[in-house]
């Protein structure tokens, strides 16, 4: 054995034992029934005094990774899986072409809603609240909701969520229940949406979206009862939905007893004008709303609300409950300190300055640097899509992150064909680094 033990303070000694002992346990290099010394040998070995061994022997006797026997000594147990864990990396980062931009979240008004949040929430706050969410919070988002984006709910009918990601699972979970295991997706959309739904126990019914948004005569021939959609911002060609198509989709719900989800997911970033009000203010009956701070403030927050039709409330609640009971109280506290002190209003204003000039020095890039290509969709949001005069999508994709863009191919959010188009993140990228990605990306393609 070689661990060094002299340096080690006397009280810490049998842990630091017992913690080298257990690594070579796990790591096979001590193997199952490979007998040790005895204490009284091994304490000499290291210069400890025989009850720090003893000690380690006894703490890993009772955690299960030594056997000691009357009369046999103590012998290495067998451990199923002993491998050494391997070092957390995520092997699954989420990709995602909307991400805000990191170093302009706004850290210090932040950390005071935090701290005053967390002076003022009273010892009751802390126990297991509501599951729909605390209740100033719910408020807040009624007041800011109606305001910004002339949602029709009042705090009742929010639900807090972490993210439109539990919105879409909740969804699948009481869409479930009903019997109806067929939800329709937006051709082409968001695919981590699709993911989740697919996870809850929902079949994706593709329905085609063309450029006034989604077609709402192919929902109706698909017979399913909800449809997913993102009528502010078309995710991700940028569509905003046209106004007949939004008076016949409600039309649809209430004909047919359907259900519309709406996913807000960055409707306050326009930048040509006003943001088109939600769907749900004009369907608050048959609209269920969802959106999140993912893109106004971060994802990494996973903060997010639902305005639920009276007749779902419960089912939504119950389904919030059963999956996690509620959201952490401390962040929801903070959310609620931001939006009334008119940290959000002032953060999205300032961000939209930001967004709009990242989003021009990408758009006159493209125009300078890839002759024959067009930019589609609106002038919105974090991402825009690129479309290039022919080709295919994964090989340019492929070539223009080489450049230094967050590109993704169009043809990987749809199941039909969609004309070859990359979606480009540029909410978290400098202008400067946009302008350069873009003529790098161009000079490859001479
Ligand atoms: C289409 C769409 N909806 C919603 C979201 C937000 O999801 P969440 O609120 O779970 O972060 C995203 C994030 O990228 C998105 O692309």
């Amino acid at each position: 054995m070689e661990v060094d033990l002299a340096r080690v303070p006397r009280g810490h000694q049998a842990d630091r034992l017992a913690g080298e002992l257990r690594a070579s346990v796990r790591s096979g290099t001590l193997r199952a029934g490979t007998r040790l010394p005895a204490s009284r040998t091994l304490a000499g070995d290291l210069g400890v005094s025989r009850g720090v061994v003893v000690r380690a022997y006894e703490l890993l006797a009772a955690e299960g990774y030594l056997l000691s026997r009357q009369g046999s000594g103590t012998t290495v147990a067998s451990v199923a899986g002993g491998d050494e864990l391997p070092p957390v990396t995520p092997d699954r980062p989420v990709s995602n072409p909307g991400l805000p931009s990191g170093d302009t979240f706004p850290r210090a008004a932040w950390a005071r809603c935090a701290s005053r949040a967390l002076a003022t929430l009273t010892d009751d706050e802390l126990g297991y609240g509501d599951p729909a969410g605390l209740p100033r919070l719910r408020e807040e988002l009624a007041r800011y909701l109606g305001r910004v984006r002339s949602v029709l709910a009042p705090p009742e009918r929010i639900v807090i969520v972490n993210g439109f990601a539990q919105a879409s699972r909740l969804v699948a979970d009481v869409q479930r229940a009903t019997g109806d295991p067929r939800i329709g997706v937006e051709d082409p959309g968001s695919v981590g949406m699709r993911e989740q739904l697919v996870a809850g126990g929902l079949t994706c019914v593709a329905i085609p979206v063309d450029g006034d948004g989604l077609r709402v005569d192919a929902l109706a021939a698909s017979g399913v009862r909800a449809v997913v959609v993102t009528p502010a911002h078309q995710f991700p060609t940028g569509i905003v939905l046209a106004p007949e198509r939004r008076h016949s989709l409600l039309q649809w719900a209430r004909d047919g007893g359907g259900l519309v989800v709406e996913d807000d997911y960055d409707a306050e970033f326009r930048y040509d004008r006003t943001p088109v009000g939600a769907l749900q203010g004009l369907g608050p009956d048959v609209v269920l709303y969802g959106g999140s701070v993912s893109k106004t403030l971060a994802p990494g927050l996973r903060l997010g609300w639902m305005a639920v039709p009276p007749p779902l409330l419960t089912a939504y609640r119950e389904a919030k409950y059963a999956a996690d009971l509620s959201c952490g109280v401390l962040d929801q506290a903070t959310l609620a300190e931001f939006l009334a002190r008119g940290e959000m209003d002032r953060h999205i204003r300032r961000m939209a300055v930001e967004y709009r000039r990242r989003r021009d020095a990408l758009a006159a890039a493209a125009a300078t640097h890839l002759p024959g290509w067009t930019v589609a969709g609106t002038a919105a949001g974090l991402h825009l899509v690129l479309h290039p005069p022919t080709g295919d999508d994964e090989v340019l994709a492929a070539a223009a992150q080489a450049a230094g863009l967050d590109a993704r191919p169009l043809s990987r959010y749809g199941v039909a064909a969609a004309r070859p188009g990359l979606v480009v993140g540029y909410g978290h990228r400098p202008a400067a680094d946009l302008t350069r990605a873009v003529a790098a990306f161009g000079g490859r393609r001479r």
